[in-house]
């Protein structure tokens, strides 16, 4: 069992390495920045809020314990802190290896998880909705988020109110930024700690087999984590593109938000209440997935389900690359012009206590051509319990499958572990809380 001064090493050196510094709020925002309480409560919160109810360390302790079930003791949380401070080995940026010959053999997956096993029929494909009549929610709008939420986990949307000019700039910033030289993308190499920046792996095990794909990674919300310095400043439009494209991207979660609260027949701001209301959190990843040698043995991104709240996907508007598991099949998606796909994350499967199924979904890449994807994660504020919605349990049978848990606490493990498939979600769903 680990003591309280391992916790609180723990809680300290996070501390030093999260400094968030002073960063300009960029408009009103009511989740204020943590200058009033220790940093590390940003990733980690020891703090009286997220105790339980009898309120002591012991507690909160034994609540980790119970809440990351990846860890075998408790004390391992200094060593997953310890993992999080630099990449294990030496970081290649995969596009600095497109062009080779052969694959490498970092980049070889097992044959059980090659593109090639469980290729679907192409006959099938996610569902397509309409967003047009929200957020009234006429025309069966609603019903038809709900049911792809409940059956897939996936749907497209069409006429969705983003502006498709502002799309197109801010596709096109990004497209710029990968193709600048490979020293200036490098100014801005990530580390583990934060993700933020440039980056070419997920998860920090020691020689793991690696998937065949560059990313940019960055903070968009809230506005105390969001620091201009750390995005590129070239191509010099894409600043003020990803703060137009977020904001309004941002409406559309919200939108969709609500739809997936009435379709659990809630009110259409609870699932937004209990995300942290105006305080969510939102991330952007944009990944690049280069050419590739060999397509057949390699994965730009391997399975997983997203540890969010919703992602919203700009997927490449010419190149197809995401797969999703259907039934144990994979399913590639031919994305419609103009819209974007928009999945279930696993906050979003807690909160909805498994009504809504966060799902696994892959990257497959090609030998021809290259395809950049933007994922927008719509998340909890992160410092809040997330569990499922108490109305959602009222009635008679209706056990809670999560405890709640802090989507900081979540992500340590996501972080640290990177793509597996949808084992950390479910791990949490084997604690079913007895007697509820
Ligand atoms: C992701 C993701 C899919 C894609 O970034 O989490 O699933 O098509 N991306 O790049
Ligand atoms: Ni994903």
């Amino acid at each position: 069992m680990a003591t309280h001064s391992s916790i609180s090493t723990f809680i300290t050196r996070f501390a030093s390495i999260t400094s968030p510094s002073s960063l300009p709020c960029q408009r009103p925002c009511t989740h204020t920045a943590p200058s009033a309480r220790p940093v590390a409560l940003l990733l980690l919160p020891f703090h009286a809020s997220s105790l339980h109810s009898d309120g002591s360390k012991e507690a909160h302790i034994s609540r980790i314990a119970l809440l990351l079930p990846l860890l075998k003791d408790t004390a391992q949380l200094e060593d997953i802190m310890d993992c999080l401070q630099e990449w294990p080995e030496p970081v290649v940026p995969v596009q600095s290896l497109s062009e080779a010959p052969t694959l490498p053999d970092r980049y070889v997956k097992p044959p059980s998880q090659r593109p090639s096993v469980g290729d679907a029929a192409r006959s099938l494909d996610i569902p397509v909705v309409d967003l047009a009549m929200l957020p009234g929610g006429g025309g069966g709008v609603v019903e038809a988020v709900s049911e792809a939420c409940r059956h897939w986990g996936f749907f497209q949307v069409v006429n969705h109110g983003v502006s498709l000019e502002l799309v197109r700039r801010f596709r096109e910033a990004w497209r710029g930024f990968f193709h600048l030289p490979m020293e200036e993308k490098k100014r801005y190499a990530n580390s583990p700690r934060t993700y933020e920046g440039y980056g070419s792996r997920l998860g920090v095990d020691e020689g793991a087999i690696l998937d065949w794909g560059d990313y940019y990674f960055l903070h968009f919300l809230p506005c105390y984590l969001k620091d201009h310095d750390k995005w590129p400043e070239l191509p010099p439009c894409l600043r003020e593109a990803t703060d137009e494209y977020g904001v309004e991207v941002r409406k559309l979660c919200r939108r969709v938000m609500k739809a997936l609260s009435l379709g659990l027949g809630l009110d259409a701001d609870r699932l937004q209440k209990a995300l942290g209301g105006d305080d969510e959190g939102v991330c952007i990843r944009v990944n690049f997935y280069p050419r590739c040698p060999r397509p057949d043995l390699a994965l730009g991104l391997s399975p997983h389900s997203d540890p969010g709240g919703l992602t919203v996907l700009l997927a490449d508007d010419h190149v197809h690359g995401l797969q999703v598991r259907k039934d144990g099949v994979w399913i590639t998606v031919h994305p419609l012009p103009n819209a974007f796909i928009i999945n279930v994350g696993d906050q979003i499967q807690v909160l909805s206590n498994a009504e809504y199924k966060s799902v696994e979904h892959r990257v497959v890449v090609h030998a021809k051509e290259e395809r950049l994807s933007v994922a927008f994660f719509y998340n909890p504020r992160s410092d809040i319990p997330i569990g499922p919605v108490p109305e959602l349990l009222a009635a008679p049978g209706r056990a809670a499958l999560y405890r709640p848990m802090t989507f900081d606490d979540y992500r340590l493990f996501i972080r640290r572990r990177g793509p597996r498939g949808k084992s950390q979600v479910e791990s949490f769903e084997a604690m079913a809380i007895p007697g509820t």
